[in-house]
């Protein structure tokens, strides 16, 4: 039988750290790392300098995982970009990184398909069941999907934007999805969705309910108001629903393979928030050292959180072969997704 396994991994952040207690002196928000700390697990993020864009990150991050899957970029036949924080609001970023990427240049240029993912904190896991399709399906045999996020852009890094502004960070994280005979790789997933929490996590900042989509001035310049500017977050609606979703797609999708939460060797789960992930963690009854957690480092990076904990897991002697991996995540939709690996 034809299946798809993850046949290698990169991440990439840019490299200026900012620190709880440079949210307070740098940007001026009243916080405190005591604060931030305590309630997120989070001790720093990474923000990316004006001028870099997510399809700049994404092109590290994917020529890491090109080489630890030991293959020519010529080889990628299908690009898969999961992101909240496009470059452009269109084109997709796929477009920015396949032509970043040089697939569209010289005589073998390889013009293969890109297509973007919008399920934010599920994204990669949306794209890894896209990308095993596709690849199962035999229609393409190296899919190479990117998480990726630009956040600093467009958090109010001020004291009124202080509850979502402290919680993301920047990054990137790819992997190669590829076709093998061997009995491994991704064996299913669980999706899920609920759009009656479409406004509890949400930027509404292009509303087109409007005529034009954002208000211009006499000169006819858009003018946004402020609270249509930034992400807006039901922070304790989001938790808990977190914590549920996660839980049950966990469920289903041992359900689905008829293994029991007890067989999974590694949880890796979408870093929003420390305290979400040790809920799960006590919940399920597993023991600690089968979570793999990094937000300490990194923030929320939304779409990267999971390829990013992939590719640190296996450099730390975390994640080998034949472990059984369970990667889950929740986010903006609310939308939430689980996947098993067998690695
Ligand atoms: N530093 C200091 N104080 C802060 C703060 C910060 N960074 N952020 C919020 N506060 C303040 C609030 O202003 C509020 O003050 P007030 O009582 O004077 O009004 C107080 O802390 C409590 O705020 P609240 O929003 O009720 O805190 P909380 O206990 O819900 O924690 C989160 C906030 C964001 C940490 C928590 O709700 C959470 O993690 N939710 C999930 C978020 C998430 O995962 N999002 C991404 C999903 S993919």
């Amino acid at each position: 039988m034809r299946n798809a396994y993850i046949a290698g991994s990169g991440f990439y952040v840019p490299p200026r750290i900012v620190t709880n207690d440079d949210l307070a002196s740098e940007y001026g928000i009243e916080t405190s790392d005591e604060w931030i700390r305590q309630r997120t697990g989070i001790e720093q993020r990474h923000f990316a300098d004006a001028g870099t864009t997510t399809s700049d990150l994404a092109v590290h991050a994917s020529e890491r995982a090109i080489e630890a899957a030991g293959i020519d970029r010529r080889e990628i036949d299908m690009v898969i970009f999961a992101t909240l924080s496009p470059d452009q609001f269109f084109p997709g970023s796929a477009c920015f990184l396949q032509q970043k990427l040089g697939l569209c240049d010289g005589d073998d240029a390889t013009f293969v398909a890109a297509l973007d993912i919008r399920n934010q904190c599920s994204g990669f896991v949306y794209g890894l069941a896209t990308a095993t399709s596709m690849v199962r399906s035999g229609q393409h045999d190296n899919v190479l999907l990117v998480g990726s996020e630009i956040h600093s852009a467009a958090l109010d890094l001020t004291t009124r934007g202080r509850t979502v502004g402290s919680l993301f960070g920047d990054a990137a994280g790819a992997v190669i999805v590829r076709a093998t005979d061997e009995d491994r790789g991704v064996r299913a997933w669980d999706l899920g969705a609920d759009g009656r929490f479409a406004d509890q996590l949400a930027m509404k900042v292009f509303d087109f309910h409007n005529r034009p989509y954002i208000a211009t001035d006499e000169a006819g310049n858009g003018v946004v108001p402020v609270d249509l500017l930034w992400p807006i977050m039901e922070g304790q609606v989001v938790f808990r629903n977190a914590i549920a979703r996660m839980i049950e797609s966990l469920t289903n999708l041992c359900e689905k393979e008829d293994v029991a939460l007890g067989d999974i060797d590694l949880f890796l789960c979408h870093q929003a928030n420390l305290r979400i992930n040790q809920m799960v963690q006590n919940r399920i009854g597993a023991p600690e050292e089968k979570f793999f957690n990094n937000i300490q480092k990194y923030g929320n990076t939304t779409a990267a959180t999971i390829p990013i904990l992939i590719d640190e897991a296996i450099q730390a002697g975390r994640l080998e072969r034949g472990m059984k991996v369970a990667l889950v995540a929740f986010g903006a939709g609310f939308t939430w997704g689980s996947a098993l690996i067998d690695w």
